[in-house]
């Protein structure tokens, strides 16, 4: 029996869900953790879908339903869907930024579309990819606020494959413009339903804070990755940020995982360095991704060049690093 994998695209997961387990309910649903696309279902069918990676729509498996009905299995197809990412840490200066920028950009080097959606006032991930936001009229604000949709405010980017949703100044207001809203917590996911089917990636950089930003945040993905910064009082906060994700798992988003920590800022000379990375590994256990991110200034002095590290010193150690943490990511996926 021959495996297809196949790329399947809707307007929300629940439709997907009970359109598949409604077509095959014995096989039921495959264990999630761990791929960046959620394997949903496997579905088995009685002809090979026409290309090895497809785009269904709901039409099409309406004509796979008929067909199912007919019997025969040949082939199995897994149904997988592209994946959200919020970078989430309420510290600030931990590498959030860096990581959302640099992990997007080699993920789209790979031939993967991705979206990063600056959810931070301070628009860092915006400038750090060289637009300046003051130049913009619209942003992640009015995408949280209803005003806009996400694609009249999504940008491209210099990296090819790349794109942005940027943010202004405006969103340092949405925390408290939000608060009196409907479903106050859920406006970015709401949003995001237009575009999901558009990436095979979306990254959310998150603002240095457990705010209603954060928890829209998180309300809007799949899972977690946590940059920690490899200095004293690294894992101080880590408690509070799982009771969180905790909270929003158990109130607002059931299937929130954590994908992973990645140990930012490591310098392999300093003993804290080594110490922090040994706690981290207590605090996640299986969580914590074997590529560490050196303290490296190339990586620092990229932002204000407006460039990814893969355009502004591919050789560098923090571009390596950050090419090594999208192979993970990636080979995660590729994993089952
Ligand atoms: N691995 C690194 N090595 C050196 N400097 C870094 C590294 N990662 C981030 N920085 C710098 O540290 C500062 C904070 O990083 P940033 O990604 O903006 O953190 P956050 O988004 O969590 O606030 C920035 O000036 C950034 O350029
Ligand atoms: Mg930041």
């Amino acid at each position: 029996m021959k495996v297809f994998f196949v790329w399947f695209k809707t307007k929300t997961r629940l439709s997907i869900f009970n359109r598949i387990s409604g077509l095959v309910p014995r096989e039921g649903i495959e264990p999630s953790w761990g791929y960046p696309r959620t394997i949903l279902s496997r579905v088995r069918l009685p002809v090979p879908p026409p290309r090895l990676i497809v785009t269904l729509v709901t039409a099409y498996f309406n004509h796979l339903e008929t067909v199912l009905s007919k019997g025969g299995p040949s082939c199995t197809v897994y149904v997988v869907m592209a994946c959200i990412i919020a970078v989430v840490n309420q510290k600030g200066g931990v590498g959030k930024t860096t990581t959302a920028i640099n992990l997007g950009s080699y993920l789209a080097s790979n031939g993967k579309f991705v979206l990063l959606v600056d959810l931070d006032p301070q628009s860092n991930a915006t400038s750090g990819l060289g637009i300046d936001s003051r130049d913009l009229e619209v942003g992640t604000y009015e995408i949280l606020l209803g005003e806009k949709s996400l694609r009249d405010v999504i940008i491209p980017t210099q990296v090819e494959g790349l794109k942005l949703a940027p943010s202004t100044q405006a969103l340092a207001g949405a925390a408290v413009d939000l608060v009196d809203m409907d479903r106050r917590e859920h406006r970015l996911s709401d949003a995001l339903l237009e575009v999901r089917n558009d990436f095979d990636y979306i990254i959310i950089d998150c603002p240095p804070s457990l705010g209603l930003l954060t928890i829209n945040g998180l309300v809007a993905v799949d899972k977690v990755l946590i940059p920690v910064q490899a200095e004293y009082y690294a894992l101080e906060g880590l408690s509070q940020l799982l009771r969180t994700i905790g909270m929003v798992r158990q109130a607002l988003k059931p299937e929130l995982e954590i994908l992973g920590a990645v140990l930012t800022m490591y310098d392999g000379r300093n003993r804290l360095s080594t110490d922090v990375m040994a706690e981290l590994h207590r605090f996640f256990p299986d969580r914590v991704f074997k590529s560490v991110i050196p303290r490296n200034v190339r990586l620092a002095e990229a932002p204000s060049f407006g460039r990814p590290i893969m355009e502004y010193d591919p050789w560098s150690k923090g571009a390596k690093a950050y090419e090594r943490l999208a192979k993970e990511i990636l080979d995660l996926e590729h994993s089952f």
